[in-house]
């Protein structure tokens, strides 16, 4: 069968999972390089501790080891410590300190996999154990021990960060006539990604140069930075090829540089043989970077009809021990100013403070554009517990308050400026199709009899799709995005993608894109990320933002690509191109419909026929600069059943309805929603990672990280409607987050709403068992 152009709108299978499916994905630690070395690394058992002595002798004793690397060793070439993404630094490896459990103390170099980890377990390290703060209050404390003694600040705050009208906000809360306040605390969670981190280093002496095979989500941005750091050493931009092969989950985890990237290079550099470092899936947990962690106390002021006023919240942001969060520069508290949610709030005001703890680095967004997640679930429960307080049906209450169809681009008093949005009628939507009112009727039957049943619904809005660059940088480097389309004369095509999947499926729904453009076969079109020698740059992929940027920046070098056909296309029709009309694929002379030429006609004759005074060849590239980010939305609502014995939550039904504009792959959007679905159930019932007083991790393994399985997932039910982006030439807004955003703040609503009766205000999440039970015991509803 010919091979046609599908363009947006079609389930069109992924390309990818050709490869996927068979076993022959391409992954980091696939790649085997002649005489490649191994690196492992000394964890410290301590959360805060003085390394007095690095003992390497029995290490060294092991046949096969090569060497052990320390801080000291990396501080004689400036490398002992490295700046992050958010302009604070972080030890490589400690020169004197340690400053939370598993931080990285040394390197072991070995010619196998198993003798570095042997000579890991060797290496003797004296610790003299230090005060240690887990607690970020107590951090923030005059008498708590300053962790950070490399800053000249002496003590644990990194920094305030505020946004909003304060005075009027305060007075909207003087003039409230109702008033609810609440303390939520959303705890630390993993993104626990299928692939773990990890890097090749391959140094080239003779030539000066630098492959760096990587599991970034950012390949551009990171080559940027090693030339940045180490181009002292002779690490020159144009000398770096970053390569960033297929990955198995990102989710926000793989932006940040980890120390072992750092070592790895440092390793290849000094020894010339190519060096591999691979986490295993402990130290990936244990040690790499956390998200959430925020203590918010948040407000918010009503008329007693529920309308909503003013929103007020102040959070205090957990970072660990060095601020190495991958936020845009301008937003240490990434886009938690988003927090006025779906709502039509005529004032708001939002503070945030980050802090020092003795814990891993934290505050990446996982599965979500930067806070986003932590801002929505906060706005989403204090609806309902508004809602509830004023007796009033948390579904009646979010169409009250909702941003009218009609406003937008709405501007929030946060400064947001909301491209489009019809809240009223996804929550519709989401209410018809789960029988909201019936299921109002049963809860009210079943409290009756005393059983417990809840409904929770989340109407959030997300915020994805950065930049644009006046407002949005990373270290300086605009957050723009970049496409680069060949049409070779066959009218096959290479297009290449400043971005980088880790399984969203670019190589599909790109594909689809510049099919929709010019009318070329999806299979016609191999679409490539990910190599800094052959890609466009561009800022990678996170926060949603390939579709709203470099897909825009896809279509809009497809475009360019058709202007150019247009002018052959004249040429070879022998018509005036305003004579000329376009239907994909093919330009036709205006009323002879005959009289056409297709894109791969048009194709060869760049190659083989082009006109004089038009340079030969089909080819265009395009650096994207969204005039606005993309706002999707959506409202789910979910169905639980408590078990009063022993506390279960059992999610009975979860409808989501989703709205992320025009759709280019309805297939792939499903498959996206069901995964972040998944992971918003995840910490809502079962993730965290919490630490005892010394700063022991708990959660630190699978076997007590309670990640969902199938058996715990519930059937999604999915619905959307579709109210396109204004500003994105497709009309498309991101959506690989939105699930991971809505989520958590519909289940727990429902959990809350089964409980209210009895007295429950709210439960933090992860709304364990116990957690349930113990609310029903201290009201002597269970035994
Ligand atoms: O940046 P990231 O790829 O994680 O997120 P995204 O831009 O939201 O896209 C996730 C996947 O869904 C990609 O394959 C998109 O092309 C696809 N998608 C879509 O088919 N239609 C949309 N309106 C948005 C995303």
């Amino acid at each position: 069968m010919a091979s046609v152009a599908h363009g947006m709108g079609h389930s069109v299978k992924r390309k990818e999972d050709a490869r996927f499916i068979r076993g022959q994905g391409h992954y980091i630690d696939d790649i085997k390089l002649p005489g490649m070395l191994y690196l492992d690394i000394v964890r410290s058992p301590y959360a805060h501790a003085k390394i007095k002595a690095i003992h390497a002798e029995k290490a060294l004793a092991i046949p096969g080891v090569l060497a052990v690397v320390t801080g000291k060793d990396l501080e004689k070439y400036g490398l002992a410590w490295m700046p992050t993404l958010m302009s604070d630094k972080q030890m490589v490896l400690p020169i004197d300190t340690v400053l939370y459990q598993s931080q990285e103390v040394a390197a072991v170099l070995a010619t196998e996999r198993y003798l570095a980890a042997d000579g890991v377990a060797a290496v003797e390290v004296e610790y003299e154990p230090l005060p240690v703060v887990v607690d970020p209050k107590k951090a923030l404390q005059p008498n708590a021990p300053v962790l950070r003694q490399d800053r000249e600040q002496k003590n644990n705050h990194i920094w305030h960060w505020e946004v909003g009208d304060k005075a009027k906000t305060e007075k909207a809360f003087r003039e409230a006539e109702v008033k609810v306040s609440q303390d939520i605390y959303i705890p630390r969670i993993h993104v626990a990604s299928i692939e773990t981190c990890g890097c090749i280093a391959q140094w080239n002496p003779v030539e000066s140069h630098l492959t760096l095979y990587m599991t970034t989500q950012a390949p551009h941005a990171i080559r940027t930075v090693v030339a940045l750091v180490a181009g002292h050493l002779g690490l020159a931009e144009h000398k770096i090829r970053v390569i960033s092969p297929d990955i198995g989950g990102g989710f926000g985890g793989k932006v940040p540089v980890y120390p072992g990237y750092v070592v790895a290079v440092a390793a290849s550099v000094l020894t010339g043989a190519p060096v591999k470092w691979i986490e295993d899936r402990m130290e990936n947990i244990q040690a790499d970077s956390f998200a959430r962690d925020y203590h918010i106390t948040a407000e918010v002021a009503a008329k007693k009809d529920g309308t909503v006023t003013a929103l007020r919240a102040k959070t205090i942001a957990d970072h660990g021990a060095f601020d190495a969060a991958a936020n845009p520069s301008k937003f240490p508290a990434g886009l938690f100013s988003i927090c006025t949610g779906s709502y039509d709030f005529k004032s708001a005001f939002a503070e945030v403070d980050g802090v020092y703890t003795n814990k891993p680095p934290g505050g990446i967004a996982y599965r979500c554009s930067f806070r986003v997640t932590e801002a929505s679930y906060m706005i989403e429960r204090m609806a309902d517990i508004l809602a509830h307080d004023l007796g009033m049906d948390p579904a009646e209450f979010r169409m009250k308050n909702f941003i009218r169809p009609e406003a937008f681009p709405y501007t929030s008093p946060l400064g947001w400026t909301y491209d489009s949005g019809n809240y009223q009628a996804a929550l519709k939507k989401a209410m018809e199709r789960i029988g909201y009112a019936a299921l109002r009727k049963e809860q009210a039957e079943k409290r009756k009899r005393g059983e417990l049943m809840g409904i929770g619904i989340s109407s959030f809005t997300e915020i994805v799709g950065a930049g644009p660059s006046h407002t949005f940088d990373i270290l300086g480097l605009k957050m723009f995005d970049s496409a680069e389309i060949r049409v070779h004369p066959t009218g096959k095509v290479v297009a290449r993608f400043g971005t980088k999947s880790q399984g969203q499926g670019h190589e599909t729904t790109y594909a689809q894109i510049i099919a929709h453009e010019l009318g070329i076969p999806e299979d016609d079109i191999a679409v490539e990320e990910g190599d800094t020698d052959t890609a466009p740059y561009g800022l990678g992929t996170y926060a949603s933002r390939s579709t709203p940027v470099a897909g825009a920046a896809g279509a809009m070098a497809a475009r360019k690509i058709r202007d150019k056909a247009r002018k052959i296309a004249a040429h070879l029709l022998e018509a005036s191109e305003s004579d000329l009309e376009w239907e994909r694929g093919k330009f036709f002379v205006k009323g002879s419909p005959n009289r056409a030429k297709t894109i791969q006609e048009i194709a060869f004759a760049a190659y083989t026929n082009h006109p004089q005074g038009l340079e030969a060849g089909l080819e265009a590239v395009s650096y994207y600069d969204p005039p606005n980010l993309t706002f999707p939305f959506g409202s789910y609502i979910c169905v639980v059943d408590l078990d009063k014995g022993t506390g279960v939550v059992k999610v009975r039904r979860f409808v989501a309805v989703d709205d992320c504009g025009n759709i280019i792959n309805p297939m792939i959007v499903e498959g996206q929603i069901h995964g972040g679905l998944t992971m918003g159930l995840a910490p809502a019932l079962y993730e965290e990672i919490t630490y005892d007083d010394d700063g022991n991790i708990r959660g630190g393994s699978f076997m007590d990280y309670l990640l969902p399985t199938a058996m715990e997932t519930p059937r999604w039910e999915l619905d959307k409607t579709v109210t396109p982006s204004p500003h994105h030439p497709l009309g498309a807004k991101g959506v690989g987050e939105s699930a991971t955003v809505g989520a958590p703040a519909a289940i727990a609503n429902a959990v809350v709403d089964a409980l209210w009766h009895l007295g429950v205000r709210h439960i933090d999440i992860p709304i364990t068992p116990w957690k349930v039970w113990k609310a029903l015991r201290d009201r002597g509803v269970t035994e």
